[in-house]
C-alpha cells in the first residue's frame, strides 16, 4: 500500500509522514527531500535556475522514480504543489491511497511566518495574509479531488494526526 499525503505547504505532511511511516515500520519518501538529492540542488537553486517549471519537471520525475521504487509500503509525503500537474494525478491515482492534511489560514500564516523562503520559494514577494489564500483557493479542489479523506491538522500534532490516518485506514502494523 502507497499511502501519499497532500496539502498545502506546512499543512504537516513531512512530520505525520515521518511519524506514520515509523508507526507502521514503512518506508517513508518526502518528495521534496528527493528533489533535491536528485537534482544535486536546494529547491530554492532550483527556482533560481529554472523557475517553477523547472522545479515541476523534477518533481514529477521523482514522483515517477519513488512510485516505480516502492516495495511493498509506503509513505510518501508529497509537495504542497504537486497534484498541480495532471501527469503527476495520473501517476498517483489508482496507484496510492491520497490524504488531504488540511489546516485553515490562518494556522498555515501562523506556521508560515516564520519562514525564510529556501525550500518555499513561491512564498517570496508578496505578504503571506495575501498569499496563502490565494494559492489554496487555486489548490484546494484538486487536494480534495484526490483525497480518500481528510483530516484537519490545526491544533493537531504529527504522532495524533498519523494516529488518525491509521484509524481510518484499520492498519496498525509495525510488529
Ligand atoms: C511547493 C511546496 C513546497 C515545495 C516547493 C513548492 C508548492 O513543499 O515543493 O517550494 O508549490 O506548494 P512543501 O509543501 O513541503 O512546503
Amino acid at each position: 500500500m502507497i499511502i501519499a499525503l497532500t496539502g498545502f505547504m506546512a499543512s504537516g505532511k513531512s512530520s505525520t509522514g515521518h511519524a506514520l511511516a515509523e508507526r507502521l515500520g514503512w518506508e517513508f519518501i518526502d518528495l521534496d527531500e528527493l528533489c533535491e538529492t536528485t537534482a544535486g540542488k536546494t529547491i530554492a537553486e532550483i527556482f533560481e535556475e529554472g523557475g517553477e517549471t523547472l522545479f515541476r519537471r523534477i518533481e514529477v520525475k521523482c514522483l515517477r522514480q519513488a512510485l516505480c521504487s516502492a516495495k511493498e509500503n509506503l509513505v510518501l509525503a508529497l509537495g504542497g504543489g504537486t497534484l498541480l500537474q495532471g501527469e503527476a494525478m495520473d501517476l498517483l491515482r489508482g496507484r496510492c491511497i491520497c490524504v488531504y492534511l488540511k489546516a485553515s489560514p490562518e494556522s498555515l500564516l501562523q506556521r508560515l511566518s516564520g519562514d525564510n523562503g529556501g525550500k518555499r520559494p513561491l512564498l517570496g514577494g508578496e505578504k503571506l495574509e495575501r498569499r496563502i489564500p490565494q494559492l489554496l483557493a487555486q489548490r484546494e479542489a484538486g487536494y480534495g479531488e484526490m483525497a480518500e479523506f481528510c483530516v484537519n491538522t490545526d491544533g493537531l500534532g504529527a504522532p495524533e494526526a498519523a494516529e488518525i490516518i491509521c484509524k481510518k485506514l484499520n492498519i496498525n502494523e509495525k510488529q
